[in-house]
């Protein structure tokens, strides 16, 4: 199996990709680690504590940055809930995190596996970046960073950035600097993924417990897509990282240069996609820019159903 790592700030998304990945047999979840992002780093860690015990796995969780590199603190409680995973009862998780940080995790787990790790991040890019500037010698044995983030068109945080790009852009910059393989999967795939009533109600019909869980939280982060956007869903950012991996076809993807803005204007936070490659500056990401939404959730859920 794939050797990874997800990182993430859970987070109603963050959770089914988690889910996902430790119902999926092709990959070996070396470790859990957590960032701030949707809400503060207790909670997101929290979050993740919760959701381990759902799956009735025991593989670590490891608590990352509780901030970002330079910029003041954001948050998301007006999409997530004051508890970062409002909607279902969340039980209180009966086992803690790993002392070790999450950057030192990282590092020291990449330096010792015999195979390339994948590192999938689902927040602000804070502990990727903290990792590849404590150990620049781990870029090597990193086969690929597959991030939710960013956008090629449109904001959702500001006109111009995507919440977990503008939740800390210089730890972005250091990834997009960085030359590890990369994967941007942003608003602009990520809002064609639209967890819609008959696409919640498959969770619901599993008749099993995670199915449900999975259907409360869908439901709830619908709210703030209806409010807003007018959908009928929430956009299911997260879950379509592991869904790359594990399914490249049903997604297209497109080699482009990808710079950050960190110019503290109002496109601060902006994935600065060159889809034309206008500027000829070398290519740095492949960019997620369509796909099969009804296969994805058919996949999504065929592995949910996994969880008896
Ligand atoms: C991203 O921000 C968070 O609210 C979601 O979990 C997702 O990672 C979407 O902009
Ligand atoms: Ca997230």
């Amino acid at each position: 199996p794939h050797p990874v790592i997800l990182d993430g700030d859970p987070g109603h998304d963050d959770v089914v990709n988690v889910l996902l990945a430790l119902a999926s047999p092709e990959l070996n979840v070396l470790g859990l680690t957590t960032v701030f992002g949707n809400v503060g780093l207790p909670r997101t860690t929290r979050n993740m504590l919760i959701t381990r015990e759902l799956a009735r796995s025991n593989v670590p969780v490891h608590a990352g940055a509780d901030r970002p590199l330079v910029d003041p603190r954001i948050s998301a409680e007006a999409v997530h809930g004051a508890s970062g995973l409002d909607g279902p009862h969340l039980p209180t998780p009966t086992r803690g995190v790993e002392a070790e940080h999450a950057v030192d995790f990282i590092v020291r787990t990449v330096r010792t596996q015999p195979r390339p790790v994948t590192l999938v991040p689902t927040g602000p890019l804070t502990n990727i970046a903290l990792a590849l500037r404590l150990a620049p010698d781990i870029a090597g044995n990193i086969a690929r960073i597959v991030w939710m983030g960013g956008s090629t068109d449109t904001g959702n945080w500001t006109p111009a950035a995507e919440f977990n790009a503008l939740a800390d852009p210089h730890a972005a910059h250091i990834v997009f600097t960085s030359g590890v393989p990369l994967t941007m999967i942003g608003l602009n795939a990520s809002h064609q993924a639209i967890a819609h009533p008959a696409r919640v109600q498959a969770f619901r019909d599993l008749g099993t417990p995670v199915g449900e869980f999975v259907a409360v939280l869908l439901e709830f982060f619908a709210e703030h897509h209806r409010e807003r956007y007018g959908w009928d869903g929430g956009a299911l950012h997260d879950p379509l990282t592991v869904a790359w991996l594990l399914r490249p076809e049903l997604f297209r993807t497109r080699p482009m240069p990808v710079q950050i803005d960190t110019s503290g204007g109002p496109s601060h936070g902006r994935t600065v996609a060159d889809v034309w490659n206008v500027t000829g500056q070398p290519v740095n990401a492949d960019v997620m820019t369509d796909m099969d939404a009804d296969g994805f959730f058919a996949f999504l859920t065929e592995r949910i159903a996994a969880y008896r």
